[in-house]
């Protein structure tokens, strides 16, 4: 996820631009730039670093004087953050400069297109594809190009593009990212998101799918991919400053919740291809495999586990990353060691990776954020286009690590012949109505909200699962212990008569998962015994599986393969953590005692 921003009007444009990126370093913070028009030159800064380097830079530079730009604050997908990998990036001429959110699932075939035409690339960038691609099509009317472009592109992206030819217009384009255009009483501005512009207007157009739009001083004209002139109407918005940073909801913790079907699309679709899952580079010929990784994302490798070996069938090994280096770890030549993380900089998971590859191992790393510690020290990296996650709780991140997991085991399982084609085409269609079924769920907060009101005040809740449930109630009850303070217990189900039943009491809360149609009778007889201690029981399961009779409350998801279930049922569980610790009073993106990135060993 990156920040763009557009001003086209009578004002200096350098400020308006500065300041709008300010109002979306939320979206991205590791490198920023802005290209200004003047005259027939296009004007490029761009640095490595927050936005505050990028203002020292232009600070007091004439040439960056106009009336014209475009800016980015950028989040990492293709290539670290360096000079070179910051927007804008230009075309081979200088002709065209190009700030783009999203991310371009076929830049590698649009690329290696380009280089047989001889163009050459300076970044990693998928973005310089989109520029030299206008380029390379371009006969003299931007807007023409740009719709021609449209059709080329695969993926997610929310453009904004300046032409040397045509200095008095920005041209945006649009799919999937998003981009709003407001109407000031100096000219139009554009940008990923509208707190960049509500110091110059409350009243916003709202760019729709593969939609152009050419704005100049005077005029706003939208088109569809045909062409056709559209009319469009503005919509007016009310809010604070603050509350628009959060996309109007009221933590960040919920506005990533909701992020997630987008999150979770962006971050499988540039693996797939052509029907298959596909990893530039990523060796095989491994016999074991160790994951290991700190809080969510341990529970998201313990997941990995057993999706890997059901799917794959290679011996995996789960290790919370603060014991992997004590615990002597076997490993061999053939042994890949996994690393999540979120942040890319949680001390002990960088320690743990040090020490795998000390002992010889291959390492990968699953990481959300590009040119952090993990990502470049590991062998290979598959990065979780998450986007910045702000709110201490992981909810977005989690879902994408659990979605990479999903492409390798399907990948590894196709690939050593464990399933075949049509069991790992059928796994993939699913994958894929992952994002639409998350969706659903998250259509449908009220009922979650009902049962946090019911349960707000508990003292001890437990969730109890077998399988994959088991492994989604870890996470279900890290996330509600962490954020409403409520002591809280994930329980394999058969393991409770083996001690912690003991624990149970009249009008304790249990939280049934019981989303794997396997296991589901022998999770509801577990179920029977909690409820004949007194228990209150909260049952989750697939929709059309009524378990009023057995449960004393029930929440449900779309069905799904047993295999998905896990990125389904912590939807639910998220939302009813952030709603009872809300009911609670207490801090939701800060939780007490908590960091989002937790540097000490
Ligand atoms: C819980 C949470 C933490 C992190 C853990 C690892 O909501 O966010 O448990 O998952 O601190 O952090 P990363 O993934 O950045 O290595």
């Amino acid at each position: 996820m990156c920040g763009i921003v557009g001003y086209v009007g009578t004002k200096e444009v350098t400020p308006i631009l500065l300041d709008g990126l300010t109002r979306l370093e939320y979206r991205g913070y590791d490198s920023a730039g802005i290209a200004i028009s003047a005259g027939d030159e296009l004007v490029v800064r761009k640095t490595k670093g927050r936005l505050a380097v990028l203002k020292d830079l232009v600070q007091g530079d004439t040439g960056v004087s106009g009336n014209v730009g475009i800016g980015h604050t950028r989040w990492a997908t293709h290539g670290e953050p360096n000079d070179v990998n910051s927007h804008p990036q230009e075309s081979r001429s200088g002709k065209f400069v190009v700030v783009h959110n999203g991310v371009i699932d076929n830049y590698l075939e649009l690329k290696n297109k380009l280089l047989r035409h001889g163009y050459e690339f300076i970044s990693e960038t998928d973005t310089e594809v989109i520029a030299h691609l206008i380029e390379y099509y371009y006969k003299g009317d931007i807007l023409d190009t740009l719709i021609r472009v449209q059709n080329k592109l695969e993926g997610s992206y929310a453009l904004g593009v300046l032409c040397a030819d045509a200095p008095d217009q920005i041209t945006v384009i649009r799919k999937d990212s998003p981009l709003i255009i407001g109407e000031c009483p100096h000219g139009k501005i554009m940008a990923s998101d509208i707190p960049a512009m509500l110091k110059y207007t409350r009243d916003f157009y709202e760019l729709g799918e593969k939609e152009t739009a050419v704005l100049t001083k005077d005029s706003i004209t939208f088109y569809d991919i045909n062409k056709e002139e559209l009319q469009k109407d503005t919509f007016h918005v009310d809010w604070d400053i603050d509350a628009a940073e959060k996309g109007g909801f009221e933590h960040f913790m919920m506005k990533e919740i909701t992020e997630q079907p987008r999150a979770v699309t962006d971050t499988i679709s540039p693996h797939i291809r052509d029907g298959k899952v596909f990893f530039e580079d990523l060796p095989l010929g491994f016999d074991k495999f160790y994951i290991t990784a700190c809080g969510s994302a341990y529970h998201a490798g313990i997941i990995g586990k057993n999706i890997i070996q059901q799917l794959a069938r290679i011996s995996v090994e789960t290790e919370l990353a603060s014991e992997f280096r004590y615990a002597n770890p076997i490993i061999t030549e053939n042994t890949l060691v996994i690393i999540v993380s979120q942040s890319g900089e949680t001390a002990d998971s960088l320690a743990a990776l040090r020490y795998a590859k000390d002992k010889g191992a291959a390492t990968l790393a699953i990481v959300n954020v590009v040119g952090s510690s993990i990502a470049k020290e590991a062998d290979y990296v598959i990065f979780t286009n998450a986007g910045p996650e702000i709110a201490v709780a992981t909810t977005k991140a989690y879902s994408c690590q659990l979605a990479v997991f999903y492409l390798l085991a399907i990948h590894l399982g196709t690939e050593r012949g464990t399933i075949d084609a049509e069991h790992a085409a059928r796994l993939l269609d699913e994958l894929k109505e992952i994002p639409a079924k998350i969706e659903k769920i998250l259509g449908d907060k009220e009922q979650v909200q009902f049962l946090a009101s019911r349960h707000y005040a508990a003292k001890d809740v437990f969730f109890i699962g077998r399988g994959l449930d088991y492994a989604a109630g870890l996470e279900a009850s890290l996330k509600l212990k962490e954020i409403s303070y409520i002591h809280s217990e994930a329980y394999a189900a058969g393991e409770l008569k083996h001690g912690t039943i003991a624990l149970i009491e009249k009008d304790s809360l249990v939280v049934a998962i019981a989303t794997s149609e396997k296991l589901f009778d022998k999770l509801m007889s577990n179920v029977m015994v909690v409820k004949a201690r007194g228990a209150q029981v909260l049952g989750l399961t697939w929709e059309g599986n009524g378990i009023e009779s057995t449960c004393d409350f029930a929440l449900y998801i779309p069905k799904t393969e047993d295999v998905f279930t896990p990125s389904l049922s912590i939807i639910p569980l998220q939302l009813f953590s952030y709603y009872v610790a809300s009911m609670r009073g207490l801090d939701i993106d800060k939780p007490r005692n908590l960091a989002k990135s937790v540097t000490i060993e």
